[in-house]
């Protein structure tokens, strides 16, 4: 693991800095113009984003684990090689490894409309070809501004093709996820994780969440929008270079299922992922470059 003071070379004096974060693992803390964010290496993790003046936007559990090997719970996980279990291998660990993985920091750049900009990479080593036999590098850009953009690409150094899965599991902070309206899925057709995968279509109009809820939207290409009454904010995600959406929240007896999520922390977040999965993975040709991006925006309604 990267220690603090390798990072150093990163710093923007009142803008970025480098510190132990929880569980000692190193994070960047970024106070730009227009807003905040916390980025650890540990997995690329965008644990915290607040725009300035506004409330934090994304959700992280007080329970989460910050340790090697251990996936942190909320912020934005990223999510690759597969999504949930992988298939053929039950021990394999769900999610894939890029968020329990050390990223490397390659840039950290302040741009003249006083977006940050920090740049992290990750590549195939002998430990990700035990998991998964491929060849590649993914690079993580993330902006902080008045909304939060990121885009994962991912590029394959193998001989030949590879298909992957690959999410932003976006972890929306929520005042109460009963109240809140989801637009932008209606019409899609879903499967429902909690339906042992049966294919379902979404009736149109918002959703409302009333229930555990485990779904992949398939092909739905535009944003999604949540409205919060109770926060007074509609929560927008935009994508690009992404087929499919994930809407997840535990409700309750998973939430107590979960060792590293508090047993009353789910009616304060929806997870909406930005994702390619399932009948939407990609399918890499050698040498190709993928990109997927998602923009986390707040307007106060
Ligand atoms: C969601 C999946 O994206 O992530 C759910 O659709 C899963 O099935 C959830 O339970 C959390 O996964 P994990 O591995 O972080 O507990």
């Amino acid at each position: 693991m990267s220690d603090t003071r390798d990072l150093q070379r990163f710093t923007i004096p009142g803008i970025v800095r480098v510190e132990a974060g929880e569980g000692g693992l190193p994070r960047f803390v970024v106070s730009g113009r227009d807003g905040a964010a916390h980025v650890y290496l540990h997995g690329a993790h965008v644990t915290h984003f607040q725009p300035t003046g506004g409330e934090p936007v994304l959700f992280l559990s007080g329970k989460s684990l910050y340790a090697e090997g251990k996936a942190i719970r909320g912020g934005v996980p990223v999510i690759f090689p597969w999504f949930g279990a992988k298939e053929g291998d039950s021990a394999a660990p769900a999610h894939g490894f890029a968020r329990v993985l050390d990223w490397e920091p390659t840039d950290v750049r302040q741009e003249s409309d006083g977006r940050v900009i920090l740049t992290l990479e990750l590549g195939s080593s002998d430990r990700t070809r035990k998991a998964w036999p491929f060849d590649f590098r993914l690079r993580y850009t993330i902006a902080v501004g008045r909304s939060l953009e990121l885009a994962l690409e991912v590029q394959n150094l193998s001989g030949g093709e590879f298909r992957f899965e690959e999410a932003l599991h976006t972890y929306l902070a929520v005042s109460d996820v009963r109240q809140v309206d989801v637009e932008g899925l209606g019409g899609k057709t879903y499967i429902d994780k909690m339906d042992s995968g049966r294919r379902k279509v979404q009736p149109p109009g918002a959703i409302r969440i009333e229930g555990e809820t485990d779904r992949v939207y398939l092909n739905t290409t535009d944003g999604v929008v949540v409205t919060d009454p109770g926060f007074k904010r509609d929560v927008i995600v935009t994508k690009q270079g992404s087929a499919a959406t994930v809407l997840w929240n535990p409700w309750i007896a998973k939430a107590k299922s979960m060792s590293d999520f508090g047993d009353d922390e789910w009616p304060h977040m929806l997870c909406v992922e930005t994702a390619n999965v399932s009948d939407n993975a990609v399918t890499l040709a050698p040498g190709a470059t993928h990109r997927m991006s998602a923009t986390i925006a707040v307007e106060i309604s």
